[in-house]
């Protein structure tokens, strides 16, 4: 059975060193045979009365509660507060190894529905494909200065590279292929992994939230992105597969959080493009809640095709399709953010952690 609490065990065992870390994704994931994870590719147990309706976690009748889709009781989130001003940003950085999961769609649109609660909001492209740039219509060859530019010149502020998003209270640091080339140019400077962090500093004072759309790698991108970040948010699409690499990911967030950044934390684990119709999606997010415990987000992106409709508009879905479900979740997902990230002393802010397993051992504070 999985058992989150292996995570543990597991990042612990290899690695000794900060430089060790950007090779990390070339290296072999260690055999994982003692103990089961999540990213093992067992088959599920399927109970038999499983298809007929998502099991309580008791496994017992009385359907009092209203589950949600992660198969848990549904909590009250509260509307997010009115800020009176604005500033001291929290930096989260959306990650997954793993491409196709909904890290562009995850940041783009958390970051739109932020902006409709008066959040002051920076998105930044961390990615060389420029999916997050080209998402919100920018045209990534008529860029004159993009985080390539930021990262590697010196004369270079980060008000020069700060472009409107298109939508109000929203921001954009944008990006382009030539962002992979300071994967390779960053190795051979001082404090490579904290570059982006020393980049970003001087627009903490005029956020609220910034956002890092990292690219499908455990790079030294996605280490520098990690190491400016307060928290980090896993998008992860409802599919088994996806849950594969999982574990690589919480070893490589342990090691930066051990050696470059103790204040980084999980700020929650986001399950996407779920299609409550399927078996196969709640059997995913069983697995899921099983070994994140309360790191699973409440909020799941359902799959919809509005999401692709809305990228070829280059807008979010929250202005593309503003009464959409879509819409509706992400909005969902931007007050469970706020509760549990931002916010987390907010008196009105409900309990976000139960008595649910929180096995992955990773816990917020
Ligand atoms: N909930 C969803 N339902 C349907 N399609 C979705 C959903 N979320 C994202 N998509 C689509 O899936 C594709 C991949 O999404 P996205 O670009 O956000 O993933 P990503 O993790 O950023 O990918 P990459 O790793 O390549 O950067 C896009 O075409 C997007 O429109
Ligand atoms: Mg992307």
């Amino acid at each position: 059975m999985s058992d989150g609490g292996t995570f543990s065990g597991y990042s612990g065992a290899r690695g000794s060193s900060a430089s060790e870390m950007p090779p990390l994704v070339r290296t072999p994931v260690p055999s994982l045979t003692e103990t089961a994870t999540v990213s093992d590719p067992l088959p599920f147990e399927r109970p038999l009365a499983a298809e007929s309706a998502p099991s309580a976690p008791s496994g017992e009748a009385a359907p009092t509660p209203v589950l949600g889709p992660t198969g848990r009781p549904m909590i009250d989130l509260p509307e997010p507060r009115q800020l009176t001003e604005h500033g001291n940003a929290r930096v989260m950085s959306m990650c997954n190894q793993k491409g196709g999961v909904g890290k562009t769609t995850t940041t783009i649109n958390l970051g739109a529905a932020l902006a409709e609660y008066g959040r002051k909001v920076l998105l930044v492209d961390f990615d060389p494909q420029g999916s997050l740039s080209v998402g919100l219509g920018l045209n990534p060859h008529e860029m004159d200065l993009t985080i390539y530019n930021l990262l590697m010149q010196r004369d270079v502020t980060i008000d020069d590279v700060i472009v409107p998003s298109g939508v109000p209270g929203m921001d954009l640091l944008p990006s382009n292929i030539d962002l992979s080339a300071a994967e390779v140019q960053l190795v051979h400077e001082v404090a490579r992994e904290q570059t982006l962090q020393r980049v970003l500093a001087p627009a903490l004072p005029n956020y609220d939230v910034i956002l890092i759309d990292c690219q499908p790698s455990l790079g030294l991108l996605t280490v520098n992105a990690l190491t400016a970040s307060d928290g980090v948010i896993v998008p992860l699409e409802c599919e088994y597969f996806a849950l594969r690499g999982v574990a690589l990911l919480k070893t490589t967030i342990d090691k930066v959080r051990e050696r470059l950044n103790p204040k980084l934390e999980i700020d929650g684990v986001l399950g996407t493009m779920f299609d409550g119709r399927t078996l196969h999606s709640r059997e995913v997010m069983d697995r899921l809640v099983q070994a994140w415990g309360d790191k699973v987000f409440h909020t799941v992106i359902r799959r919809t095709v509005k999401f692709s409709d809305a990228t070829v508009a280059g807008e979010p879905i929250t202005s593309y399709a503003s009464g959409s479900t879509g819409a509706e979740h992400y909005r969902q997902l931007a007050k469970e953010v706020l509760a549990r990230s931002l916010h987390p002393t907010d008196s009105s802010a409900p309990p976000l952690r139960s008595s649910a397993d929180d096995s992955a051992g990773t816990p917020r504070e």
